[in-house]
């Protein structure tokens, strides 16, 4: 199995930033529908945050409690230089998801294109239990996934793809879906890939 820090390590210490198949130069569904489901002083987790724009979307919008959390050290680095006049605002986690400890509960956490990269239902499971523990109660569960129409790797990785009924299935009664939209993203190569965004609600 790949040793999964030094992958993404690597990719963000070898690709230029602006050119990763993911890149967005202004949050689009995230931005809005966090915008519209929360208040600017709720916590808010990204998880594989990676070098991801939207925290600076969020700040500009007021946010005053958002925690970064990202695997590779380089991502996270370049993101806390980035950042850096609003530390105050923002924690960082260097970590892999699956280890993450925490004392608090967050009330929206989000996660585009990081679970679509779990394709170990043992991995998949350690996932939501952690999400689970650590979003409050009524707290929401925003994920982006490449769609049934997506792409079937990213990065050289394999995915999972996700619709509605894979993912609340999995989830089971634990969630409530709200709200589901797809997306073309445009790949900065000229093409393009199907996202799905989710929000669900839990209990
Ligand atoms: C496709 S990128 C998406 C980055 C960001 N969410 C965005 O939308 O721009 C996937 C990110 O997840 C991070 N990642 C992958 N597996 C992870 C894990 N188990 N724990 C934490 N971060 C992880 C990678 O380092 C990478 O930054």
């Amino acid at each position: 199995m790949k040793n999964m820090l030094s992958h993404w390590d690597k990719v963000y210490k070898n690709k230029d930033h602006n050119q990763v198949s993911w890149h967005q130069s202004h949050s689009t569904i995230s931005f809005k529908w966090i915008l519209k489901y929360t208040q600017k002083t709720d916590s808010i987790i990204d998880i594989g945050s990676g070098i991801s724009i939207l925290a600076d979307n969020l700040l500009d919008e007021g946010y005053t409690h958002l925690s970064l959390l990202e695997l590779s050290p380089t991502a996270i680095q370049t993101t806390k230089d980035r950042l850096k006049v609003h530390t105050s605002k923002v924690n960082f986690y260097n970590e892999n998801i699956l280890n993450f400890q925490s004392d608090t509960q967050f009330y929206l956490w989000h996660d585009r294109a990081v679970f679509h990269f779990l394709t170990d239902e043992k991995d998949q499971q350690t996932y939501i239990n952690k999400l689970n523990q650590y979003l409050k109660p009524q707290g929401y569960f925003l994920l982006a996934t490449f769609a049934t129409t997506g792409p079937k790797q990213c990065s050289e990785l394999d995915i999972v793809q996700y619709d509605k009924d894979k993912i609340t299935q999995l989830l089971g009664d634990d969630f409530t879906l709200i709200q589901t939209t797809s997306e073309t993203h445009p790949h900065p190569n000229g093409s393009t890939q199907d996202f799905n965004y989710f929000l669900l609600q839990k209990q």
